[in-house]
């Protein structure tokens, strides 16, 4: 699996660097690194839309980082941990 986040100047502003260093620590945490894959992409052309990224070919548009954590808990993290540890 992969997760891509843009990192473009309009998702720079609204705070694209620091979801990739939650996102980096929340793998590390669960012992994920090795498994998911985190990089970053150059504008998605979707700026006005909010923080853009991306699960494999599923694009994602997020109104602010708390809420790309949430949805990063939810549909990558929750599928790699079925025991529901680490909550
Ligand atoms: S800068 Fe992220 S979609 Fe354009």
């Amino acid at each position: 699996m992969t997760v891509t986040v843009c990192v473009g100047s309009s998702c720079h502003i609204k705070g694209s660097r620091q979801i990739i260093v939650r996102f980096n620590e929340l793998l590390k945490e669960h012992g994920l690194e090795k498994k998911i894959e985190l990089q970053g992409s150059f504008c998605m052309e979707r700026c006005g839309e909010g923080l853009n990224w991306q699960i494999d070919e599923e694009p994602i548009t997020s109104s602010s980082v708390e809420e790309a954590i949430e949805t990063f808990r939810e549909k990558v993290l929750k599928p790699q941990t079925e025991t529901g540890e680490g909550k």
